[in-house]
Order: structure tokens, then sequence, then C-alpha cells
């Protein structure tokens, strides 16, 4: 199976200040991490995240980024940007960037397009609302949305490609899938991956599970075979329980 990623999304939260206090407390709880170990910062934080993790096994992750190299875009960050500061990894589609900033399926392909140029590894949302688990299209959905961000992305760069299954319903809610339901999807992402490219490849996906993953649930979602890490909001906020959760995927 894919190799082990554990990623901290802090969505709008700490100062620069904050950030480099709240990665130095993780920094000696995950040194023996036996997972590649992600923090992902806004934007302002950046700068004092990798001055933070250097020469740690920590990596850096943005929140998003804008496919044009350069140009009138006002407010946007180039994945080429991140890249020159040495940022290794961005996070894409998002579920909360679809329901409140309009991304869509198409300008996700088109974000995950240009952090690949940019030599950026992308973890890839995906998952769905409540209504269309109810209504039985989960499959589909994700599968959707998985080919849509992927169209064009080659075997070779799928080796960057990161993707995290994040049902909606999960997200900051406390309510956590079961591990047989994230395991179910990831599997379906997998096969999808499989379709699209081959089997090794496939394989060779980190596809990880996110939406209240927290200490105290995040080795049984680990366990389960198609499960290869987790993207952590809020638990990625305090220190010991961000480390439990490291060190359960294994
Ligand atoms: P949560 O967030 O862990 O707070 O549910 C996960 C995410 O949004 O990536």
């Amino acid at each position: 199976m894919g190799k082990y990623v554990i990623a901290g999304n802090w969505k709008m939260n700490k100062t620069p200040a904050e950030a480099t206090e709240l990665i130095n407390a993780i920094k000696p709880l995950v040194a023996d991490a036996s997972c590649d170990v992600v923090v992902g910062v806004p934007f302002i934080d950046i700068p004092a995240a990798l001055e933070a993790t250097k020469g740690t096994n920590i990596g850096v992750a943005a929140q998003n980024c804008y496919w044009e190299k350069s140009g009138a875009f006002t407010g946007e960050i180039a994945a080429d940007m991140l890249r020159a500061m040495g940022v290794g990894y961005v996070i894409l589609g998002h579920s909360e960037r679809r329901t409140y900033f309009g991304d869509t399926d198409a300008t996700v392909a088109k974000r995950v397009r240009g952090a690949l140029d940019a030599g950026l590894t992308a973890i890839l949302c995906v998952g769905e609302y409540l209504e269309q688990r109810e209504q039985g299209i989960t499959s589909e959905i994700v599968a959707m949305q998985t080919k849509i961000a992927l169209e064009g992305v080659s075997a070779d760069e799928l080796s960057r490609v990161i993707i995290a299954y994040e049902p909606v319903w999960a997200i900051g809610t406390g309510k956590t899938a079961t591990a047989e339901q994230a395991n179910e999807v990831c599997a379906e992402i997998r096969a999808v991956l499989t379709s699209l490219y081959n089997e090794e490849a496939a394989r060779a996906v980190t596809i990880q599970y996110g939406g209240s993953m927290n200490a105290a649930n995040a080795a049984e979602l680990l366990a389960m075979p198609d499960v290869d890490g987790g993207l952590i909001g809020g638990a990625s906020l305090k220190p010991n329980d961000f480390a439990t959760i490291v060190a359960a995927a294994k």
C-alpha cells in the first residue's frame, strides 16, 4: 500500500509567532515518526513554518494555490511562488474552499495542474456531502471529483499526488466516518486510480482519510488496508493529539 502521510490542516488559525510555537512543540514529539509528517499552514505563516521545520522530518504545506504563474490576479498566490520559498505540498480542493470560496471540480483540476507543474506535491481533497451519502451516490461523487482533478495527470506525476477522502459531514463536526466507511471509499478511490492508470501506480498513491480524525480514533482508521494516512484539522492544533495520530501511522 501507499506510504503513510499524516498532514495537519491548520485552516485559518495561528499567527506566525504562534506557528513557530506550535511547530516547536510538535517537533520533538514526532521526531521518530515512521510516516511522513506535514503541517498545512496559512500563507502568512509559511516563512515561520519553513524556518521552524528546518532540519526536521516535518514538511510544510500551503492550503491553496492559483494555477497561473504570475499576473493580474489580486489576492492570489501562485504555485511557483510556494515552490520558490521551499514549500513541498499544497492542499487543494478542500471542501471549505469548494463550499465557501467557489472552488469547482474544474478549478481544482487547474490548481492540481499548476501545483504539479511547479514541482509541488498536491494533497487533493474529495468527499461527499451528507445528502449525497444519504442518496447513495458517494461512490459516484468521489469518483467524479477524482477523475476530473486528475485529468491530464501522467502516471509519473501521480507520484506527487496524495488524495484525502474527506466526507464533508465529518469535517469539524466530531462525527467521524467509521473505519469501514472510510476504508470503503478509500478503496473505491484506489479502484478509480487503477482504471485511470494501473494497479501498481494506484497502490503507490497515499490515500488519506480526513474528518474528525483524533487521538482516540486514529489507530482504528489507520489500521484499515486502504487508509494510508490522515488529513487532520482540529487535532493538528494540539501537539500531543497530533503526535498520537502520527504514532498510530505505521
Ligand atoms: P477536522 O478537519 O479534523 O477538524 O474534522 C479535517 C479537515 O478539514 O481537513
